[in-house]
């Protein structure tokens, strides 16, 4: 079976649905109960030591919320893990936001950088989306990398 990695799974409502993968999903709190092809491990993803290789890697608005250096100097560990032709999918919160201005900007050149770099090329989508648990709308983006 193929192999996903999800950076900050939440409550598991991707990773469950994502049958065709054995997924690791790790949060550093997990509200769900997983699937039988998923491992939820409670951890900072930054700390944990990544053993297999992974076909897909993806995160949905989680890796905003670390900090720029140690993104910078721990995601490039992580992205190692993605097979040759692995798939890396990044949601997230995109700069022309004012509550972003409290998270890490990631829709920048040097994260892009770093992705290009340690992944391949890629397109940024951006697009705006209501949230209606909270009330307003967000600025997004989307990368999706194909590993050189
Ligand atoms: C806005 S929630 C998104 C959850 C889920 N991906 C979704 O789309 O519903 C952000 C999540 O990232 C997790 N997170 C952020 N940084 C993390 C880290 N370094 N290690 C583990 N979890 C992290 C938080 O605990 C939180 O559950």
């Amino acid at each position: 079976m193929k192999k996903a990695l999800e950076l900050g799974c939440g409550d598991l409502k991707e990773a469950n649905v994502l049958t065709d993968y054995d997924v690791l999903a790790i949060d550093k709190k997990i509200n769900g109960t997983p699937a039988a092809h998923v491992t939820a491990l409670e951890a900072d993803y930054f700390d944990v030591e990544i053993k297999d290789q992974y076909n897909l890697v993806y995160s949905n608005y989680s890796l905003c919320f670390n900090k720029k250096e140690v993104i910078q100097s721990r995601l490039p560990k992580i992205l190692s893990h993605l097979l040759p032709s692995g798939i890396f999918i990044l949601n997230d919160f995109s700069n022309n936001e004012k509550t972003v201005l409290k998270r890490t900007n990631l829709d920048e050149t040097w994260f892009f950088d770093l992705i290009r770099s340690n992944v391949g090329e890629f397109e940024v989508k951006r697009e705006q989306i209501f949230e209606e648990e909270h009330g307003h709308f967000h600025q997004i983006f989307q990368i999706q990398a194909i590993k050189r």
